[in-house]
């Protein structure tokens, strides 16, 4: 398969525990290449768009909170079925029941707050992809 791309994201709970560079680290040992990678805050409206999926589920609102509450490190990875190879780096959405070896496995936890707090986003689908590349590096060739 040829190669492909993913959107990646640090949330806030990664960044603020300053766990930006173990997670690279995981991406790098893996042999995904990052093509952008950038500091941000978020903002209400590209969030709006990023989770459009969950508008009007009862963790919606907490999300777009938690994705406030500080900095995230938005990244595009580049490599051969990335898009899956990630998703299963990161682990499952839950971290105390990701499974070890994961990087929400390994690094999360259940804090006890409204939302899930897990420490990475990854797009689900080339077509997820696509799109959020595009909301998050829109000048990106
Ligand atoms: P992501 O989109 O961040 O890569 O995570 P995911 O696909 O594994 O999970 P998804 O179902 O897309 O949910 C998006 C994010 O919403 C938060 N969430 N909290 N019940 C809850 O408390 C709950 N459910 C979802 C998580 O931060 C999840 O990653
Ligand atoms: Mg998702």
């Amino acid at each position: 398969m040829a190669s492909e791309r993913t959107l990646v994201l640090v949330k806030p709970d990664g960044v603020r525990r300053g766990l930006t560079g173990e997670v690279l680290r995981r991406i790098e040992a893996k042999g995904y290449r990052p093509v952008a990678l950038e500091l941000r805050e978020a903002t209400p409206e590209l969030l709006a768009e990023h989770y459009a999926e969950h508008q009007g589920k009862p963790f919606y609102d907490p999300l777009v909170e938690f994705m406030l509450s500080g900095p995230v490190v938005a990244m595009v990875l580049e490599g051969e079925r990335c898009i899956e190879g990630f998703r299963s780096l990161a682990g499952a959405t839950d971290p105390t029941t990701a499974a070890p070896g994961s990087i929400r496995g390994d690094l999360g936890r259940d804090w006890g707050e409204k939302v899930q707090q897990n420490l990475v986003h990854g797009s689900d689908s080339p077509e997820s992809a696509a799109r959020e590349i595009g909301l998050w590096f829109p000048n990106l060739g």
